[in-house]
């Protein structure tokens, strides 16, 4: 798990290169071209590949498995931030370590003992996170926030891409800033669901560092690159 190391949330210091990082979702990608997609990202400056892992059952939706997360880790140098939105994450959070995970956020609404995940995440080389469905009160993470490198609010109900933003989220985000402020912990905040140029200066002045964006970085409309450049662009780095 060593080379794993190198690709966890730790080499991303809190104050990065621009303030925020920008994480492409692949799961708007193009999956017959998915290693370009992902090449694209890089090459535009995207720090952080955002990979959504869905069971049909904690989200009515499938999307990929371990296999694709191997296959496509040679191809990248990005922090591979898996999200798993499963019912019982703590089956498979070896699996995705092994496949190239470098990040792993669960969901505090999971099965299982949290802490516990999230002992075992670290001890597989990873960063790890919590995460939380828009009707779940931020309240519930704290417990966890001690233990983990990054929160991630969700702003829209997990299950699909494509989906429009919900301000009434950001919040959250104001009280996680705080909270690691607080306790002087340097601790990332990501935001997830709906993200693009028009609303990312919301949510990094709320007290977001990461944002991830799906179908505003991979569509038919702009290239990778340009898509890329205009919600850096709104946010002036
Ligand atoms: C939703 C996923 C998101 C999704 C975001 O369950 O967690 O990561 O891919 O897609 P957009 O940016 O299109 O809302
Ligand atoms: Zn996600």
């Amino acid at each position: 798990m060593a080379e794993n190391k190198q690709k966890t949330l730790e080499k991303l210091p809190l104050a990065g290169p621009h303030g925020a990082y920008l994480a492409p979702s692949l799961l708007a990608a193009d999956f017959a071209n998915l290693g370009q997609q992902l090449k694209d990202a890089e090459a535009a400056g995207a720090e952080i590949a955002h990979i959504d892992i869905m069971d049909g059952h904690f989200v009515p939706n499938l999307s990929m498995g371990p296999g694709i997360v191997e296959a496509i880790r040679p191809v990248s140098n990005m922090v591979f931030d898996v999200h798993l939105m499963l019912s019982e994450p703590g089956r498979y959070v070896e699996t995705f370590a092994k496949a190239g995970a470098g990040h792993i956020t669960i969901h505090v609404e999971s099965e299982g003992n949290i802490a516990e995940i999230i002992n075992h995440i670290h001890e597989l080389g990873c960063s790890a996170g919590i995460t939380l469905r828009p009707g779940t009160p931020v309240e519930s993470l704290y417990p966890y926030l001690p233990m983990v490198e990054m929160a991630l609010v969700m702003t829209v109900e997990p299950g699909f891409g494509g989906q429009s933003f919900m301000a009434s989220q950001l919040p959250k985000v104001t009280a996680l800033r705080a909270w690691a402020d607080k306790a002087g912990k340097p601790l990332h905040v990501e935001v997830d669901g709906g993200i693009k140029a028009a609303n990312a200066a919301s949510v990094v002045a709320a007290g977001a560092n990461m944002l991830v964006a799906g179908s505003s970085v991979f569509n038919k409309k702009a290239s990778v690159a340009d898509s890329i450049n205009a919600i850096r662009g709104a946010l002036k780095f």
